[in-house]
């Protein structure tokens, strides 16, 4: 039985100020909502004071990103065991990433196996574009992702993952994909690709987020489908109606 997990992606919002005076407005609300796993995702200069504001309560902490290497001379990076004294998640891989500073499905793969090495749990993230998607190329794109990104990790490495499923078009577009879409690539695509690559075992345990305009509105159809573990949510986790968005999920 896989424990839904719920993510806030806060993406380039909040001050640290703004992100702790957020987090006491919706702490509580959060803390008492159980069945799933939540975490909320600051920006990096952030963190450390989402962090105590989490502390005592079962909400989680990731980054957004994170260098693979230990240290040197990477201006304007973070490594792995900068994040690991407050974080238990790292976002890799965000279309938003890929799109605009150049991540690679080399570089996300090495940074899952650093992330993975310091016990941090990846949200890998894959999806296609409208042209992709139109082009009828959604399976072999996103299948040929979720193999660059997970190439040499073993079974259990790759079951400490989880996975989101983002179709770059429904991001911040208000345009959900429909459970059936999103559901069909999630079984058909992702798991099934982890399956092939990695074996029915894992497929069967690794967790599969959908992510793309969710809100507190369409979460539970999304998450009615057998398939569909959770949600990465932008937008919408950035307001206190997140603590409904997380009920109506559990
Ligand atoms: P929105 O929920 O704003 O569409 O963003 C989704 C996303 O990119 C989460 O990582």
């Amino acid at each position: 039985m896989r424990t839904p997990i719920i993510a806030g992606n806060w993406k380039m919002n909040k001050t640290a100020v703004e992100a702790a005076a957020f987090i006491s407005q919706i702490r509580d609300g959060l803390n008492a909502v159980s069945g799933v796993d939540i975490a909320v995702c600051p920006p990096a200069i952030a963190i450390p004071a989402v962090a105590e504001a989490v502390k005592g309560t079962k909400i989680g902490v990731g980054a957004q990103n994170m260098y693979f290497e230990e240290s040197g001379a990477f201006t304007g990076e973070l490594a792995p065991n900068m994040i690991t004294p407050f974080c238990q998640y790292v976002i890799l891989g965000h279309s938003e990433r890929r799109a605009y500073f150049g991540e690679t499905d080399e570089g996300v793969n090495k940074k899952i196996k650093a992330a993975l090495a310091h016990g941090l749990t990846p949200m890998v993230c894959v999806g296609e574009s409208l042209e992709q998607n139109e082009a009828g190329e959604t399976h072999s794109f996103v299948s040929g992702q979720v193999k660059a990104a997970f190439a040499g990790l073993t079974a259990d490495q790759a079951a400490a993952c989880v996975i989101a499923y983002e179709p770059i078009w429904a991001i911040g577009t208000g345009r959900t994909a429909t459970v059936e879409q999103a559901g069909s690539i999630i079984g058909g695509t992702v798991r099934a690709t982890i399956a092939e690559i990695l074996g029915d075992d894992v497929a069967q345990q690794i967790r599969i987020q959908y992510g793309g305009s969710v809100n507190e509105k369409n979460i539970a159809e999304l998450m009615a489908h057998p398939d569909i573990d959770g949600a990465l949510v932008g937008g919408a986790s950035l307001k206190p109606t997140f603590v409904d968005l997380v009920a109506n999920a559990a």
